[in-house]
This record gives C-alpha cells, structure tokens and sequence, in this order.
C-alpha cells in the first residue's frame, strides 16, 4: 500500500447491466420493469448500420419519456473508429435530459480516446448547462485496451466502470474462439492422470481490469455471455468474476439479470459470517490483539476489510 488511500468506487449498485438494441424500442419498458441495477440503451453493435440515426432517435426519446426509476442509465456511443460516434455525443447530450447518467465508450484503447471523447462532451456540457456531469464507463475489449488499461481508468474524473467484453477481446487478441465469454474448448490443462482441466481464458483480462478500477476507483465490471440458454454456464462465468473482485455483469437476456443479481448479492450466510469477524476482531482489539481466531481460523486486521466489503454492499442493497 503506498501511503496515498486506495480511492473508493462510486457508492452505487452496479450487479446487473441490461443491454437492448437502440433499433427495438419495443423492449425499453421491460429493461426499465427488469430488477438490472444498470440500463444499456445499445447504439453500438447490436444495431446495423442502416438502423443507426432512427435507433439514435428511440434512445434519446427513451431516455426523456421513460421512468427508470433508481437505476443508473446508460447509453452505448459507437466506436470512436466509425463515423457514428461523434453525433452520438452531440444528439444525446444536446437532446436528452439530465435523467442520463452515463455513456459507454466501446473498445477503449488508451487515455486518448478517453481525452477526446471528454473535449466534446464537456463543450457540449458548457454550452447547454447540464446540471451535472456525465459520467464514462468503458469496454476494454482490445489488445491496445488491455495494454493500456491503467492509463483508461486514470483518463478522466468523469470515469465510473470498465467492463470486459470478451468477444471483442478474443476477436482483437486473436484467440481461437467464437463464443461470447465462458469455458473454451482448448483452454484446459491435462492432469498427470489423463483429465481434462479446464482453465479460464478470461482470467488476466479480469484480474488487470480489476487492479486499474480498484487503483482508480472505479467499478469493474463483467461483460457479456452470449449463450442466454446456458445457466449453468453464466453462473460459473460469473462467480469467477465475482471471486475476482468484479461487481457485476451485463445481460443481454432477461433471464440472465437474476443469475447476475444473485451471484453479485452476498447471501445471508456471507453477510453473517463477515459480522461475525468484524465482531471477533473488535473484541480482539478490545484486548490489544492484532489477530483473532474465529472458526478455528486466522483472521487479522485484512480480514476486517474483507468483511467490511461484504457489509457494504449488503448495506447498499438494503438502503
Ligand atoms: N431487455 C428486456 N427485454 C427483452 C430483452 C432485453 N434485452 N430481450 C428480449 N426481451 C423480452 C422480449 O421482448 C420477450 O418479451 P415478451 O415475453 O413480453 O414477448 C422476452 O424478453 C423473451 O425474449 P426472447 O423471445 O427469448 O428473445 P428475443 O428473440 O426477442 O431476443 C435477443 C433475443 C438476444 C436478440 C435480445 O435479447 C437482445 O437483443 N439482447 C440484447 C443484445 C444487445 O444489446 N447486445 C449488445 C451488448 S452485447
Ligand atoms: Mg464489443
């Protein structure tokens, strides 16, 4: 630990991010009645080209006609390598009301991207007196992302959240895939035995993700798992990054956004369980002891941070 304090992350719910294409507005209302903590109006690759200016339309209508209640709403901007991007910026943040909290900047590939996109928005800004800044989040899903993804966490005060989007990243980097997120047929070690042991080609792209938000103070987030018929799958996907120190993932299908919720929820035994050591270890202090045992186990003064992770976002979801 340097001597600076680690910054804390946005003091919001984050657990799910539910995505729908900006060209079928029919689904806005039922992302808005969906219990995702996080809306993703597409403009992105779920549209096509030709879709783009109408799906842009929707979305900044969307955004000023539908109650979204406490979520944290968001809109997807294209590329900053496709024409579209740039009226993107200018049409939703002239056009659509403050009720925006967000926009996702796709394929983040260094602070650059971050700087440019930040001119125009806060130029935009200025000029219409918004009254309160928009906030970024970003997809690292490129080699130059993961490159560079500590200088893009650190691009701008306006940063709020990365996601990892692995079909971009495994397109970018090259892998042999082409499946969105999840066990890879080819990623496994073979044990001395003869077994199969399956690995997780997502690992070093999370854990860096993860390192530059908590640096940064930032959310890290896990990007999508394209098999929405696979539950078992999603839920494997996302206890990984769970046990990785994410704090949510997105859905691309309804039926994913409870999967995500519960993953992302600590259970009543984890929340028990952290009280309990937070309460082992004040007595512990209480007597001039640095460490406890609770369970037949060691816990210290960095199991009273663990806990008190667990006892934050409990406090989150219940307030
Ligand atoms: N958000 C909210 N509701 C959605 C939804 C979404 N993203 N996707 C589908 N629904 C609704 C449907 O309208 C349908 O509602 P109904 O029961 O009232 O008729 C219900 O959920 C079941 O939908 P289903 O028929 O199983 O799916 P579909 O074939 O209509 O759509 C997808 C499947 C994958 C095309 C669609 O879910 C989708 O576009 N997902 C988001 C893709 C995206 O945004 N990608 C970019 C990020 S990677
Ligand atoms: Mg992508």
């Amino acid at each position: 630990m340097s001597f600076k304090l680690q910054p804390a992350a946005p003091d919001r719910l984050n657990r799910c991010q539910i995505f729908g294409p900006g060209s079928r507005p029919a689904i806005f209302e039922k992302m808005a009645a969906s219990q995702a903590d996080v809306i993703n109006l597409d403009l992105e690759d779920s549209v096509s080209p030709g879709d783009k200016d109408s799906a842009r339309t929707n979305v900044i209508e969307a955004v000023n006609d539908i109650d979204w209640g406490a979520k944290t709403l968001s809109v997807r901007i294209n590329g900053l390598d496709t024409p579209f991007w740039y009226r993107d910026v200018v049409d939703v943040l002239e056009q659509a009301g403050d009720r925006l909290d967000q926009i996702m900047i796709p394929k983040a590939g260094n602070a650059g991207d971050i700087y440019a996109v930040d001119a125009l928005v806060s130029a935009i800004e200025a000029a219409k007196g918004r009254s309160r800044p928009i906030g970024f989040e970003v997809i690292i899903e490129t080699a130059a992302g993961l490159a560079h993804v500590e200088e893009i966490a650190a691009a701008s005060p306006r940063m709020q959240a990365m996601s990892l989007g692995a079909a971009d990243y495994a397109a970018s980097m090259g892998m042999q895939t082409t499946g969105i997120g999840g066990t890879q047929d080819g990623y496994y070690m073979r044990t001395p035995t003869g077994e199969n042991h399956w690995s997780d080609p997502w690992h070093m792209p999370t854990v860096a993700i993860v390192a530059a938000c908590r640096t940064h103070g930032l959310l890290p987030v896990d990007g999508p798992f394209g098999d929405f018929s696979d539950k078992e799958g999603f839920i494997a996907q996302a206890r990984r990054a769970a046990t990785l120190g994410m704090v949510g993932k997105w859905a691309i299908h309804p039926k994913q956004v409870a999967l995500s919720n519960d993953v992302f929820t600590p259970s009543e035994a984890q929340i028990t369980e952290a009280r309990e050591i937070l309460a082992a270890m004040a007595e512990a202090e209480a007597s001039g002891q640095g460490a406890a045992v609770y369970k037949g186990r060691l816990v210290d003064i960095a199991s009273i941070r663990q806990a008190q992770v667990i006892v934050r976002q409990s406090e989150m979801i219940t307030r």
